[in-house]
């Protein structure tokens, strides 16, 4: 059960989810102290939580870490989470407790400046289904302000002898690379400025004592709800505390707010799991499955999308003989990508003039979409609503609609400028043009774009200029929510040039996201590797597309890339056209074959395993083991699988063989893959009755 706890006579607060606990209390000083983030505590054992701060050991020391958000004011050389400037030079927030509310899993902490009208609240949330902890911040002034930072939430570990920091570094085409590095003592700053969450670095981290493993030991972690820029700021002090904190936007951003205005940050939130990165991964993908996506529970599609196939040669007659074909194989969405619109026929031109290309679509999308349907399949389009070319009617039309600077050069990346969504006028002419579409063609799936970085993030003559970093991403985000409220059926697949927008914000309005551009089968297994960290396998769209990959030319067995997709929402994404008789048949066996372990993977719980990935639903648990390139010689050791019933016994739904859990678990599963590169399995066992 979770539950929210304040203890008067200490002023502690105690929140607990089913299985672990955070504690805050108020200091002589009212500051918003952390106490405990870990195991269960009793109310009883919280209480006695030591709060009261060491005298500084010298004249150049101040408070000790550990503070719910670090303002400026007083004795404080922590990164601050939260800087304030008032008109009268005053910095920072000096805290004065006002009071707080419960209410079922929500607790707010209210406090207000000494000295100025400015209030902040403390917001926290805990579920009986989670064992996350969400966290934001609200302020509200009276006075006009400059915010120079304001955070969502600071995070802060247990004093350990040393600390190691798990996070996502990477590139385009080569998203979610695990790094597992020493935490330097000093500050490691996390962050993106490129207007999206981005490729390069993904908005979570774990910190653990270094002596974490897969399946033990201690874990504490953060992943934040935000899809623009955002920093996250890790501190190891050289009295050995670690702390974080993170919200949206970059440095050296400032925006004011006015008197009477309120402004609230994303969601923070944050996993405590004893049982090493993969219970934190597994406690955040029931978290994103329970608490973030708008529909879980409903299958994802296999779906097929052309563009790998014709890239910017999307017309009326290729479309309908890839469809026949997806048809063919088994799939249930089909998905038309980029090049359907305006006069876009290749990336310089088009972006912006949303109506089909006369050219290609004479008689407009619906004879494809009647075809699409006619076959059984649901219609997808793909979209990139926040950009333009220059070479477009848009642009020509509206010039000053995009992000830009006087005087200074529109820096083009991929031919395309970046709209300005914080402008009303901009998001509602989006909006209507995507309701329009998706009203009057009954569409079911937009691929939501976003393919490039924002540059001279400049909004001349309109107000606060860094504000549009965050009103462009709650804009986007609004207009989602409108589209999803306004036609239920719509489903949304977030996708930035792959996966540069794979965060806990755009999940909570989008139904998956399009993991990379890489599909190289072998490359995937370490870019889902880094995404299963957080993220559930359900949102985790994959394609099996051509052998030699496009991007890399590697070439590897039609199995192998099946196995390594069917361990997410799996697609097909290849030239179709192109694939043998053989072949088809080959790809329709394993869809079928991933219809059937659909529900395990995407609803069951997953264990990484050395060389695969393990699914459990029920009394159901798939398998898929992958191995790349072998060297002569090298040991192939079994699987030891987890978590099952080591009384029980698993029947090979293919084979017909009969493991016993417990020897499943100790000495492992040997699968049986063939000889050569890049071999793979799928097993499915199913519990027996006892
Ligand atoms: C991005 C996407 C691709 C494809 C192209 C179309 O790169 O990630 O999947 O949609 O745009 O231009």
């Amino acid at each position: 059960m979770s539950s929210v706890t304040f203890d008067a006579a200490s002023r502690t607060y105690v929140l607990r989810t089913p299985s672990t606990c955070y504690v805050l209390g108020l200091d002589d000083g009212d500051v918003p102290v952390h106490l405990h983030w870990g195991p269960e505590l009793t109310v009883e054992q919280a209480v006695t939580l030591p709060r009261e701060q060491a005298p500084p050991a010298s004249s150049f020391d101040g408070r000790r870490a550990g503070e719910e958000l670090v303002t400026e004011a007083g004795a404080r050389f922590d990164p601050p989470s939260l800087q304030i400037a008032f008109p009268d030079g005053v910095r920072g927030v000096d805290w004065r407790h006002l009071g707080h509310t419960i209410d079922g899993g929500g607790l707010t902490v209210r406090f207000r400046d000494a000295l100025h009208p400015f209030e902040v609240d403390l917001h926290y949330r805990v579920h009986p289904d989670s064992d996350a902890v969400e966290r934001w911040t609200t302020l509200r002034t009276e006075v006009p302000v400059t915010v120079l930072r304001c955070d969502s939430a600071a995070w802060s570990v247990p004093a350990l002898p040393g600390y190691r920091l798990s996070h996502a570094v990477g590139g385009w085409s080569a998203e979610n690379g695990l790094r597992r590095v020493e935490l330097a003592v000093g500050e490691t700053v996390l962050t993106s400025r490129r207007g999206l969450s981005s490729h390069h670095a993904n908005p979570w981290l774990m910190l653990d004592g270094g002596d974490a493993t897969e399946e033990h030991g201690e874990v504490w972690s953060g992943a934040l709800a935000w899809s623009g820029s955002w920093r996250v700021t890790v501190t190891h002090t050289p009295s050995g505390h670690a702390t974080w904190t993170g919200g949206a936007g970059h440095e050296g951003l400032t925006w004011r707010l006015e008197p009477g205005e309120e402004w609230t940050t994303p969601v923070f939130s944050g996993v405590y799991a004893p049982d090493g990165f993969g219970g934190a991964s597994r406690r955040w993908h029931e978290h994103v499955a329970r608490h973030v996506l708008p529909v879980p529970d409903e299958p994802r599609p296999v779906l097929y999308n052309a563009w790998e196939a014709v890239g910017f040669e999307a017309a009326e007659d290729n479309q309908k003989e890839l469809a026949a074909l997806a048809a063919r194989v088994g799939a249930e969405l089909f998905v038309m990508d980029d090049a359907w619109f305006g006069g876009r026929t290749s990336d310089r031109a088009g972006l912006g003039d949303w109506w089909p290309n006369p050219a290609r679509f004479p008689q407009g999308l619906t004879p494809l979409i009647d075809e699409v349907h006619r076959l059984g399949m649901r219609f997808g389009l793909w979209v990139e609503p926040e950009m333009v070319n220059p070479d477009s009617d848009l642009y020509r039309a509206h010039p000053d609609w995009v992000l830009h600077m006087p005087g200074r050069p529109r820096t083009l990346l991929r031919n395309q400028l970046v709209l300005n969504l914080a402008r009303q006028d901009v998001a509602d002419w989006a909006h209507k043009w995507l309701h329009k579409l998706v009203g009057e063609h009954g569409i079911d799936f937009l691929k939501w774009d976003c393919n490039r970085a924002f540059t001279e993030a400049g909004w001349p003559g309109g107000p606060d200029q860094d504000r549009l970093w965050i009103e462009h991403v709650r804009s986007v985000y609004s207009i989602m929510d409108r589209l999803r409220a306004d036609h239920p059926h719509l489903r949304i697949e977030a996708c930035a040039g792959g996966g540069g927008r794979t965060d806990l914000g755009i999940m909570s309005r989008t139904d998956q996201v399009w993991t990379s551009d890489n599909t190289d089968a072998h490359d995937r297994i370490a870019i889902q590797r880094g995404f299963s960290q957080i993220y559930p396998a359900r949102a985790m769209a994959a394609w099996v597309t051509d052998s030699p990959n496009p991007l890399t030319r590697r070439r590897t067995p039609l199995a192998f890339r099946f196995h390594v997709a069917m361990a997410g929402a799996l697609g097909l994404g290849g030239n179709l056209l192109e694939w043998s008789s053989a072949e088809l048949d080959e790809a329709a066996a394993l869809v079928a074959a991933y219809k059937d372990i659909r529900p395990v993977v995407q609803f069951g719980t997953q264990h990484r395993l050395e060389y695969g990935v393990q699914h459990t639903f029920g009394d159901r648990v798939v398998v898929l083991a992958w191995r790349g390139p072998v060297a002569h010689g090298a040991p192939l050791v079994p699987l030891r699988l987890r978590a099952l019933d080591p009384l029980g016994r698993y029947r090979d739904e293919d084979t017909g063989r009969v493991h016993h859990g417990a020897v499943l678990m100790s000495s492992g599963l040997a699968p049986d893959l063939p000889r050569g590169d890049y071999a793979s399995a799928l097993v499915r066992l199913r519990k027996e009755n006892p």
